[in-house]
């Protein structure tokens, strides 16, 4: 008999920092999450669902709703990594018994290993409340797309000494709070580095460096699969848009020559031999 697969635990990836840098994608879907589980440690289903697969101009458009469906796909179709929701905007900000809440309905209709929320210092208490309500937390510091209208865009964190320091002082509160790792997005490369350094959690690094413990990519963005704007930090390591575009040409041909569908692909009056 085949062993139990184990999934990768929260408890797992904090273990992990100073080692092997940590491997980790996000995922929405049931076929992405199961091409992806061999190769990452870590799926995050975020926020980023909303302007990803449904179109909205920025991650604001999610809801619990959307990211309890997104996880509950992303779990059927893995088994290995540990899997990490997103909380939305409008989840978790009003006081610590909304955040337990919402993170608990995550949790129960998912079955994911831990949440994610974005902020530092200002959502401290609410990772703090669902840490001791026993569900794992990811901290989310630096570019933080949930406050992108509020900040006037997409602004790189950490290009004056003021925001350093505020920098500093929202990775030690999310690690004083009982965060078992911390994503730094849109973070200048050195001061993501000295982040890295100063706490003991694992950093979990996009457009930040290559000291952080771990990385993370938007998956379409990591296979070009983006239609709209692509961040200067991504690297494409497929181009998905040209194949689908090939594939969608192609296919348009033979429908209007009439050349597919071909022989192997239609049913004879026999029966038993060719199911569908
Ligand atoms: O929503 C998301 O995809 C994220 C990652 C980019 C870290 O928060």
């Amino acid at each position: 008999m085949a062993p139990a697969v184990v999934r990768i635990s929260a408890e797992t990836i904090r273990a992990r920092k100073g080692g092997v840098p940590i491997v980790c994608l996000t995922a929405y879907t049931y076929p992405v999450a199961r091409l992806l589980d061999d190769h990452v440690d870590l799926l995050l289903v975020g926020d980023s669902v909303a302007m990803v697969l449904h179109g909205h101009k920025t991650t604001l458009g999610a809801s619990l709703e959307m990211m309890i469906a997104h996880g509950q796909a992303v779990m059927r179709g893995s088994a290995k990594t540990c899997v990490v929701v997103d909380m939305p905007a409008g989840s978790y900000e009003t006081s610590a018994a909304q955040a337990v809440a919402s993170a608990r309905r995550i949790v129960e209709e998912t079955g994911c290993q831990a949440v994610k929320l974005e902020g530092g210092v200002d959502v401290a208490r609410q990772i703090a409340a669902i840490v001791t309500a026993g569900i794992p937390v990811m901290g989310h510091i630096g570019l933080q797309p949930q406050s992108v209208e509020k900040d006037g865009g997409y602004k790189i964190k950490g290009r004056t000494p003021e925001n350093v320091a505020a920098l500093m002082h929202d990775a030690d509160a999310v690690e004083r709070a009982g965060a078992f790792s911390l994503v730094i997005e849109g973070t200048v490369e050195t001061v993501a580095a000295d982040l890295t350094r100063r706490i003991a959690i694992p950093t979990i690094g996009i457009g930040a460096s290559s000291d952080c413990d771990g990385q993370i990519l938007v998956i379409d963005d990591m296979v070009g699969l983006t239609v709209d704007r692509v961040p200067k930090f991504v690297k494409e390591y497929a181009d998905l848009r040209s194949v689908v575009a090939d594939a969608a040409a192609r296919y348009a041909a033979e429908v209007r020559s009439r050349t597919f569908p071909g022989p192997g692909h239609v049913f004879s009056a026999k029966t038993g031999k060719d199911n569908a």
